[in-house]
């Protein structure tokens, strides 16, 4: 990792160290994926700190907290869990995020669904005003994706099969993901609603209904603990 302070790796580093403090002792959490999340995943562990289990969302963070020797279970031994900790590919001012770039959006969805809070952790880069520069990922039945390819179409959008050493991408779940570009997203919610619906689709990106309660910005004068209005924690 640089050792510049400003860098993007020094600024995801911070937030990672912040995000500890919402970590209670003996507490069921929810971990995200992607190489913010790895640095939480690192100080987690090197912290000591003591949780009863930590479900996860990909098989790279489980892999990451296993060698480490942190406690993974299974999000059925968990009915809620205090906090759920994920980094973000874009968050805007209201907590709404695009997610999916680590292709691990699917059980990031299902498993923040089940946290009372959402902290999500990200660098400065990654705070937007309207989502949509980022290419939105939508994981999809590899038979439907030629149909969800043209609507998007409709919308403006150009989807693109994400690919891996020469063959579509495979996620966890077993299904293809398509990386849309070109869109403007100015209303998240009614946009993750109609995606949603669309036959074919397992999960589009936008994370609007499970939104951010919580963000820890790393800027280069140092983390900004952004609250979002509206956006009420589980009991
Ligand atoms: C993975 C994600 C990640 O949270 C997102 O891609 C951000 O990753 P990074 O922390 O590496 O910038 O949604 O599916």
């Amino acid at each position: 990792m640089s050792t510049n302070p400003l860098s993007q790796d020094a600024l995801k580093a911070m937030v990672a160290e912040a995000a500890l403090a919402f970590v209670p002792e003996g507490s069921y959490i929810g971990v995200g994926t992607g190489s913010t999340v790895n640095l939480f995943i690192d100080a987690l562990a090197a912290r000591g700190l003591s949780i009863k289990g930590a479900v996860s969302s990909s098989e790279a963070s489980t892999q990451r907290m296993q060698a480490l020797g942190l406690p993974v279970i299974d999000l059925g031994a968990v009915e809620r869990m205090t906090v759920y900790i994920d980094g973000a590919d874009e968050i805007d001012g209201h907590g709404c995020m695009i997610k999916g770039g680590g292709a691990a959006l699917t059980r990031e969805k299902i498993v923040a669904a089940q946290a009372k809070r959402f902290v999500c952790i990200a660098d400065i880069s990654k705070r937007v005003e309207v989502l949509g520069s980022f290419p939105l990922p939508v994981e999809v039945i590899p038979m439907a994706a030629p149909e969800i390819v043209r609507r998007f179409a409709i919308w403006g959008g150009k989807a693109e099969l994400r690919m891996h050493q020469g063959q579509p991408k495979v996620t966890d779940n077993g299904q293809h993901l398509l990386d849309v570009h070109g869109l403007e997203i100015r209303d998240p919610l009614n946009f993750e609603n109609q995606v949603s619906q669309w036959p074919g689709v397992v999960t589009v990106g936008v994370f609007a209904h499970q939104r951010a309660h919580v963000c820890l910005l790393g800027t280069p004068q140092g983390v900004q603990t952004l609250h979002y209005a509206g956006v009420a924690a589980m009991p």
